[in-house]
């Protein structure tokens, strides 16, 4: 009797391991179980199920108006397509800024309701505590430094951020303080390249780069982007992997023209 091929699952460990080994780490977005299953299959080592979906799901201009309950919908889908890789899920604006009660409380929502493998918010000294907490209670943290677009009322636009010395020292320090308290890895977004090398060798655990450079120790795209859906955003620090905003409308203004001219369905396509 043949037994079942036994899958190796991503763990942070695995991302500690990459690190250690030199070895670069492959995050993207996903929102639900069909590109969650597609991007597993491929071999990607982590899903992140980012509170990108606030704009690329539910097309809200910013990441603020997403619920908690809304993002755990999201990692339920995620996660039931998936069988390899890591799930980070992340903590929407308004479910960990006021406390840390409050902070692990909803950690544990997205572990026990959506099945979250670990989780993911925004800035550093301020959380400090929250993150603390969350660790304590056996959740995995990915934190995010530079540009974090939950604070985007207080930066004003989403250009580069810690060009400034004194902001560049602030997210330095941060990141030791992410470290120490517990975090597995860290998303550094649309920050100098040279600091994200700096942070990423001053570091022990993973670094995780988008708009960072090529010396952080993996990258992150929201999938939206790389899969070219929507052709008006292309900012300087995304590869598009393929045009399905062309494809996609060429081959729907197709399937348009073969029901108006009834060439579909065929015979072949009928009982
Ligand atoms: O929500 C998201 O997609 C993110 C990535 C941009 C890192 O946080």
């Amino acid at each position: 009797m043949s037994s079942p091929k036994e899958i190796k699952k991503i763990t942070t460990h695995t991302l500690q391991q990459m690190k250690t080994q030199g070895a670069r780490i492959s995050m993207i977005t996903a929102y639900d179980y069909s590109f969650a299953r597609l991007f597993d299959a491929a071999g990607i080592d982590v899903i992140l199920v980012g509170d990108s979906a606030s704009n690329v799901m539910a097309g809200h201009e910013t990441t603020l108006p997403i619920t908690l309950d809304q993002m755990i919908y999201h990692a339920q889908c995620v996660v039931r397509g998936v069988d390899r890789c890591l799930v980070v899920v992340d903590l929407p604006f308004g479910s960990y800024q006021s406390n840390p009660d409050i902070a692990v409380a909803s950690a544990i929502r997205i572990m026990k309701e959506a099945g979250g493998h670990s989780v993911k918010l925004e800035g550093g000294e301020e959380v400090i505590d929250s993150i603390k907490r969350i660790v304590a209670a056996g959740i995995p943290v990915m934190g995010h430094l530079g540009l974090t677009p939950q604070s985007i009322y207080q930066f004003g636009t989403y250009t580069v951020r810690a060009k400034e010395e004194a902001e560049a020292e602030k997210l330095t320090r941060d990141a030791l303080l992410l470290q120490e308290a517990g975090c597995f890895a860290l998303v550094l977004e649309k920050i100098p390249a040279q600091l994200a090398k700096k942070v990423s060798l001053q570091l022990q655990i993973p670094t995780i780069g988008i708009g960072a450079g090529g010396d952080c120790n993996g990258q992150v795209l929201v999938m939206h982007d790389m899969l070219g859906i929507n052709n008006a955003f292309k900012p300087r620090f995304l590869r598009q992997y393929l045009d399905l905003e062309t494809q996609v409308t060429g081959a729907v203004q197709q399937y348009i023209r073969d029901v108006k001219s009834r060439d579909f369905p065929n015979q072949q396509e009928s009982y």
